[in-house]
């Protein structure tokens, strides 16, 4: 009888002990985190090189790295390395040994040093994050391009250093590929993270397509892989919908299990706080935007009509401008109204007028100190007459013909 129980204790301890290896084991993956189903992006570019090599320097693919003097876009510099509160607090952006750390500061006194781990962005704003065990937060301190400098991260007010806000999945499913959310405890398996937006992240699993077309190296036609061409309209537009309308949550699954082909579940009890462009905020909600405009409207565009999602295109807007003329022009009876005014500049920019920049109101950067403010433009994506930005560029014009 004793011995049964003792066999039975001893089961039971068990199972905490075979739960803690599975762990182990979980931590250190031989193959894809996502499973056997996934190939990883690196196995796609010995038969897609061209895309591979090309994404590689994308804003998608570069959206979360491993925090480094490679990556951070802020200075280390002692002239420049400081981000004053005001009031006696200070943040220090400090190298020590190898490692990169924001350090706050109370009238002098050390308060709290954590270190950058992961970088997100660098087009516009950076924002860094630090592990903490296996939780991830936010450091107080971020990087805003419009400013060239370090500037206090969105949302934290000045009043004092924070490097308690946490980082939950939510923001993972739009800037990394995968992380395994743990069920027992608040946090993260953090060697299951797989960094940036890497192609099955859009695709979807492709293990299959992988070995099939590696078993038959003769076969042109893509096997076991979601051809984009044979996609409904809203299936087309869903597959970047996922993590370009807006914060909301995805009914029924994690972002991460999304994968090009779904379609968002629309409920029409659910359907956004507004579809009006007027009070949409222009950060995060392009889908939303360009919805509402007349060019997607009385036409079958999609996404990507005008973004290639394997080549960098930022900035590029001589390439945009020549996305528009390929519906409108004067032979087809539908051009600028403006055309005449304007002359052969209308063909170097449609964007500044038709897709101003415009200020998001979610998201606030300040400088050292507080005292300077500048806007966090984002363009927006309701192509529209915006009299006010026609004016701006018109006076310009003008200037420069005087
Ligand atoms: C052994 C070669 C091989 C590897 C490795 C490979 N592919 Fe392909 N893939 C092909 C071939 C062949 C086609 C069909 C011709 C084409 O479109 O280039 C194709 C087509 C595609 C298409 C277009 C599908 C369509 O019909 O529109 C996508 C998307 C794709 N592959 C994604 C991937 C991804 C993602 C990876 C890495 C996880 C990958 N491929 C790895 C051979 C390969
Ligand atoms: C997994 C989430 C995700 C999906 C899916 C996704 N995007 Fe993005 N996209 C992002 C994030 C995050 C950024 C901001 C990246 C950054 O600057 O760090 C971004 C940025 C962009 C940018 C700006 C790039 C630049 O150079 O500044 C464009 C354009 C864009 N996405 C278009 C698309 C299109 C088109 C699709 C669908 C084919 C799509 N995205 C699908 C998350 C996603
Ligand atoms: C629903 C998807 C989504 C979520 C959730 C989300 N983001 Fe983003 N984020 C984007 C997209 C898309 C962009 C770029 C386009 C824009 O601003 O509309 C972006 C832009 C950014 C940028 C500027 C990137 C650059 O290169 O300039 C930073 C930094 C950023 N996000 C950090 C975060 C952090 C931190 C969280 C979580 C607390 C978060 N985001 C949550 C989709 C998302
Ligand atoms: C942001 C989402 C996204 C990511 C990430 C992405 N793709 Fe694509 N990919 C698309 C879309 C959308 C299309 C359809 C474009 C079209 O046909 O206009 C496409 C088309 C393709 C095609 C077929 C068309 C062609 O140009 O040959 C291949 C092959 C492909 N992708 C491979 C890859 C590989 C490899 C990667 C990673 C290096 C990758 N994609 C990353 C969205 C993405
Ligand atoms: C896929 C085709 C397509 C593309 C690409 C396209 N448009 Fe349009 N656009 C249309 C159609 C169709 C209409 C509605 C009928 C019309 O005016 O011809 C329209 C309407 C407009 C209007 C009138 C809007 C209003 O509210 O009265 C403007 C302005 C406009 N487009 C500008 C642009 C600009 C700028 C671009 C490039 C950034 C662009 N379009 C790209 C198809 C397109
Ligand atoms: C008619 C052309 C057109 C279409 C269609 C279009 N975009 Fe854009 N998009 C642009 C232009 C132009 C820019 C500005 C590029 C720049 O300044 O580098 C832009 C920029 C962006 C950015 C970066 C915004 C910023 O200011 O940081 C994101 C994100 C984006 N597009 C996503 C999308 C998504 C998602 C879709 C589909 C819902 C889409 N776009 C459809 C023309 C278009
Ligand atoms: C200086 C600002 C400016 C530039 C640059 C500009 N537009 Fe316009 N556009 C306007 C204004 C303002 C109107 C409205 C004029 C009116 O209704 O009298 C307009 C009207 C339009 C319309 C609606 C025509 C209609 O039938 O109602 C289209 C389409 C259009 N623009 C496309 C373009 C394209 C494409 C480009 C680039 C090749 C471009 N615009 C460049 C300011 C501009």
């Amino acid at each position: 009888m004793l011995k049964k129980r003792t066999f039975f204790l001893l089961l039971v301890s068990l199972v905490p002990l075979s739960f803690i290896l599975t762990q182990c084991f979980n931590d250190t993956p031989k193959e894809d985190p996502r499973g056997e189903l996934y190939a990883g992006s690196a196995s796609c570019q010995k038969c897609h090189s061209q895309i591979y090599d090309s994404y590689m320097h994308t804003a998608h693919f570069q959206t979360s790295r491993p925090a480094s003097l490679n990556t951070i876009n802020g200075s280390f510099h002692k002239d420049s390395n400081v981000f004053e509160y005001g009031n006696g607090l200070k943040v220090i952006m400090k190298q020590r040994n190898d490692s990169l750390y924001q350090v706050g500061y109370q009238n002098g006194k050390e308060t709290e040093g954590e270190k950058f781990d992961i970088a997100v962005g660098g087009v516009k704003a950076q924002t860094y994050l630090y592990w903490k065990g296996k939780q991830l937060f936010e450091l107080p301190v971020s990087y805003f391009v419009a400013l060239h400098n370090w500037a206090n991260s969105p949302g934290y007010n000045l009043g004092r250093i924070s490097f308690d806000r946490p980082i939950l999945k939510k923001c993972l499913e739009c800037h990394t590929s995968y992380v395994k959310e743990l069920a027992q405890e608040p946090g993260f398996n953090k060697a299951s993270l797989i960094y940036g937006i890497d192609c099955e992240r859009c695709h979807g699993p492709a293990a299959n397509h992988v070995n099939y077309h590696t078993a038959y190296p003769d076969e042109k036609k893509a096997k076991y892989i979601v051809t984009y061409n044979s996609l409904t309209r809203t299936q087309k537009m869903d597959a970047c919908a996922v993590c370009h309308a807006g914060n909301k949550d995805i009914p029924q699954k994690s972002g991460f299990d999304f994968v090009m082909g779904d379609t968002l579940l629309k409920d029409p009890h659910a359907m956004p706080e507004s579809s009006n462009p007027a009070t949409l905020d222009v950060h995060v909600n392009q889908n939303a935007l360009l919805a509402s405009s007349k060019c997607f409207i009385m036409s079958k565009m999609d996404c990507g009509s005008c973004h290639d999602p394997h080549t960098n295109q930022s900035r590029n807007i001589a390439m945009y401008t020549q996305k528009c003329l390929n519906c409108h022009s004067e032979a087809k009876h539908n051009f600028c109204k403006m055309a005449a005014q304007l002359g052969p500049t209308i063909n170097n920019n449609c964007i500044n007028c038709h897709m101003p920049q415009k200020s998001s109101h979610l998201i606030k950067l300040e400088a050292s100190n507080g005292k300077v403010n500048v806007p966090y433009l984002v363009r927006t994506h309701h192509i529209s007459i915006y009299p006010e930005e026609t004016g701006k560029i018109l006076a310009f014009i003008k200037a420069q013909h005087l």
